[in-house]
């Protein structure tokens, strides 16, 4: 099939995942250094600062494996703490130079740049003034946001406010992400507060006046009830309140749901909220990316869920692998919601849990299942195309194996394999698949 005129093919990272090369250029300190101090906080008990792909100094090689593929926009993001080492203040020159060369290197070789504001890199100068407890938190993300615009907006066609919020909720609710509480009333404030300042980012460009797209990318990992028992079927909505529909309702429904604020209020754990936060959630987007990866059979009976996926970036039990569901998936929201704005699949790929190596006779890592699950992943946004629904582009994650939070080097997700000693990029069977699909799909 020919994809429409225009459409975006592309392949997303994050700094944190990618750039390493420890805290030259002037980086601050992020929130996931300092978790990562912390034992069993990542797994193999990595440093993010050190084991990432050191694209920081090695972004031309990068750029070649881009034009390589054959993609038209590459999905990165901005290291909050690279730019702004304090959170707010003064701009560190070498920061900004860094992202301004990458930007033009893109233009130049006619991939257009979709910049991430937010993937999860908070300064920890912010969190230790309360980071996203704190009601401030809006005006630093408004700050650092306006600055970037500023800068970039001119160049830049397409803004990413935050990638999955629910990541917030994670480190201050559920604790295996950075900054690490177990609490979860700090965890809804939390969420509550990052939806907000994604609203004070929209306002900024706005009054920015550039001309491109803004969004908001939030991850739908719809629960399928695994028996029809009203038991699983109370948990699989129980989990979709709380693990998508919170963001989802309040960015593209207009607030929450009377199920999420009836049970925070009865657990004690609802958030403060002001009528100013939902006018600036309330702005309006121009697009929304959905990052899909597979559905999540629950059931409140253990020994049904037979090698369930729990969803997020665990590195265990992955072997529930549902490409097709990003059909459905996508239809129930435009439906819910009954979206006007078009839709970017801002992250979709496949996490391999376990060691992959290059053959030695072919210099390839062979990663069949990868390629499996692509293609009909590829497929549904075809069937979705076809059935009239506006997918302006589809973004692979990701461009090479990085870290996975806090599941450390466990799990690859990358086209190309990294060897993390030499930093060398080695093409796998799937980034050819994927160059020659882009191919013919043009
Ligand atoms: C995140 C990425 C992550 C990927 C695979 C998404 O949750 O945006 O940073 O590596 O999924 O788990």
């Amino acid at each position: 099939m020919k994809f429409p005129e225009g459409f975006k093919f592309g392949v997303a990272s994050s700094s944190a995942q990618t750039e390493g090369c420890g805290f030259e250029g002037g980086r601050g300190l992020s929130i996931w250094d300092v978790f990562a101090e912390k034992p069993n906080a990542i797994r193999g008990g990595f440093k993010p600062s050190q084991a990432a792909c050191e694209s920081y100094r090695m972004f031309d090689t990068d750029l070649k494996n881009l034009i390589g593929l054959g993609v038209n926009s590459y999905r990165m993001s901005i290291a909050w703490e690279r730019v702004l080492p304090e959170g707010t203040g003064a701009l560190n020159q070498k920061g900004t130079d860094y992202y301004k060369r990458c930007f033009d290197k893109l233009l130049e070789a006619g991939i257009a740049p979709n910049v991430t504001l937010y993937h999860w890199d908070l300064p920890q100068k912010l969190e230790e003034k309360g980071g996203w407890l704190s009601r401030d938190s809006k005006r630093w993300f408004q700050e650092y946001a306006d600055k970037m615009f500023r800068l970039y907006g001119d160049i830049i066609p397409n803004w990413v406010t935050l990638n999955e919020p629910i990541s917030v909720f994670c480190g201050y609710g559920l604790g295996f992400f950075a900054p690490g509480y177990t609490n979860k009333a700090w965890g809804n404030q939390a969420r509550h507060n990052v939806m907000t300042a994604s609203g004070a980012a929209v306002e900024a460009y706005r009054a920015s006046g550039h001309k491109g797209e803004i969004g908001v990318v939030v991850d739908i990992w719809k629960r399928i009830p695994m028996t029809n028992t009203p038991e699983d079927i109370a948990l699989a909505r129980d989990e979709d309140e709380e693990n998508w529909k919170f963001y989802t309702d309040r960015l593209l429904g207009g607030g929450y749901s009377d199920y999420i604020l009836d049970k925070f209020e009865k657990e004690g754990t609802l958030m403060q909220m002001e009528d100013e936060d939902f006018r600036l959630t309330n702005l309006p987007i121009d697009f929304y990316g959905m990052n899909y990866y597979n559905t999540v059979p629950v059931s409140t009976k253990k020994e049904n869920i037979v090698g369930a996926n729990q969803g997020g970036n665990f590195a265990e039990d992955r072997k529930v692998s549902n490409p097709e569901g990003l059909y459905d998936v996508l239809h129930m929201i435009r439906d819910m919601y009954k979206l006007k704005i078009p839709i970017y699949i801002s992250e979709n790929g496949y996490g391999h849990d376990g060691p992959e190596t290059v053959n030695a006779a072919d210099g390839m890592v062979h990663d069949d299942y990868r390629i499996e699950y692509l293609s009909k992943a590829l497929e549904a946004v075809e069937k979705l195309i076809a059935d009239g629904v506006d997918i302006r582009g589809y973004y692979l994650w990701t461009l090479m194996d990085n870290w996975e939070w806090s599941a450390g080097h466990d799990v690859k997700y990358g086209l190309l394999h990294t060897d993390f000693e030499t930093y060398e990029r080695t093409w796998k069977k799937s980034a050819y698949w994927y160059r020659d699909f882009i191919a013919q799909s043009r």
